[in-house]
């Protein structure tokens, strides 16, 4: 089946009791069993429950994977993946990155005795060169946040598989609409769905998908043990979402490629990141290991005072923390997504004062246009 197909309905057959379209959420906290060791596949909210499995089967149909496993939010199900580490292991990481992951990382996950290296990943050489021997994981999100820079996912498997690694990437930003890194040979895909999987603003969640058995088990356990499960109702709220991700991303799609021509054009000082402009650095790639270009422009205009008059007087464009929902919105990314960096690293990277991460909605892009215009006049 095609991707739209399956958004639709993988996981979301019609309720079998009444035929019901919409699945009833099931809010039960336990389920009767009918003998000891006999029940219906419940026990206890925390461990199963049927809209969870639901999303689980949809997320996974969509990543082409076997496996899916939901948490409450991304970051939890990225510090699931630390289980898959011993202490004193190794991790490879891009350098460029969501803030709460380089957080979660250098944090909580360091209380492991983790060892990790941050590098460009534009470049394999980099990745050769911080191998150790105790290298367990190589980390990667592509395009990143906020810069959207692109790694080479097919040169991070072959890099995994020559030297012994789980090989973990970041789907989020692309979603399994423009990018399926199973199908490259990644081991473990993970997902912020508070983002354009749940797509409007109105839910946290996050998700793990594999094709591995052994990494599942060990998920599947933290997930459990640990407890970080959505709600059955943000469970229902993804099912909903998830059957139109194929128009909006289209959506998305277009209006951000509208804007990104938009800003180069005519804010000639300005520099505009964009996957999507032949060039970005990442156009070549971006056409081989993606079907679209994505919803989100960053831009750098340079002066913090153009930075202010666009969040004070755009009307459609609010300010807020996240992206990827129907509504267009601006980010400042040094204060906002990426304030746990250090700036000295953050500026080096180009997450620079002046730097907006604009997640263009699915408005009309005219509308868009004009809002930004009436802003930057
Ligand atoms: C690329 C990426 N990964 C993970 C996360 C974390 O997800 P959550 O906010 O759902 O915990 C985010 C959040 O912005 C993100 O942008």
């Amino acid at each position: 089946m095609g991707i739209s197909t399956d958004a639709i309905h993988a996981g979301q057959e019609p309720d079998e009791l009444t035929g019901a379209m919409a699945a009833p959420i099931y809010l039960a906290s336990t389920f009767a069993q009918e003998e000891l060791g006999k029940n219906k596949g419940y026990e206890y909210g925390r461990v199963q429950n049927p809209n969870r499995k639901a999303l689980e089967k949809n997320i996974a149909t969509l990543e082409k994977g076997k496996y899916g496993i939901a948490f409450s939010s991304g970051v939890a199900a990225i510090h699931s993946i630390t289980s898959l580490l011993n202490p004193g292991d190794h991790v490879i990481l891009t350098k460029d990155i969501y803030g709460g992951t380089y957080r979660l990382f250098n944090t909580i996950a360091k209380e492991k005795n983790l060892e990790l290296t941050w590098i460009d990943l534009g470049n394999f050489e980099n990745a050769e060169k911080a191998l150790r021997t105790n290298t367990r994981m190589i980390y990667v999100e592509t395009p990143s946040n906020p810069l959207l820079n692109l790694i080479d996912l097919k040169k991070t498997t072959d890099f995994a598989r020559e030297n012994d690694l789980i090989s973990v990437a970041d789907n989020t930003f692309m979603t399994p609409y423009f990018q399926n890194p199973l199908t490259f040979g990644i081991d473990v895909v993970l997902h912020s769905s508070s983002k354009y999987l749940g797509g409007h603003s109105d839910l946290i969640g996050g998700l793990v998908v594999t094709n591995k058995e052994e990494i599942e088990q060990k998920i599947r356990f933290v997930q459990k043990a640990v407890g970080a499960v959505p709600s059955p109702f943000d469970c229902w709220l993804f099912l909903r979402s998830v059957k139109t991700l194929a128009v909006r991303m289209e959506r998305h799609n277009y209006n951000a490629g509208k804007i990104a021509l938009y800003f180069k054009e005519n804010f000639k000082n300005f520099k505009v990141y964009y996957p999507g402009l032949p060039e970005h650095p990442g156009y070549e790639l971006a056409k081989k290991q993606m079907r679209g270009f994505g919803g989100v422009v960053s831009v750098d205009f340079g002066k913090m005072e153009l930075v202010n008059n666009f969040i004070k007087k755009a009307k459609l464009f609010k300010l807020a923390e996240s992206l990827a929902g129907v509504e267009s919105m601006v980010n400042h990314s040094a204060t906002m997504s990426h304030a746990s960096m250090p700036k000295e690293e953050r500026e080096a990277l180009g997450i620079t004062d002046t730097l907006l991460r604009i997640s263009v909605g699915i408005e009309d892009v005219e509308d868009l246009i004009a809002d930004i215009e009436q802003s930057l006049e």
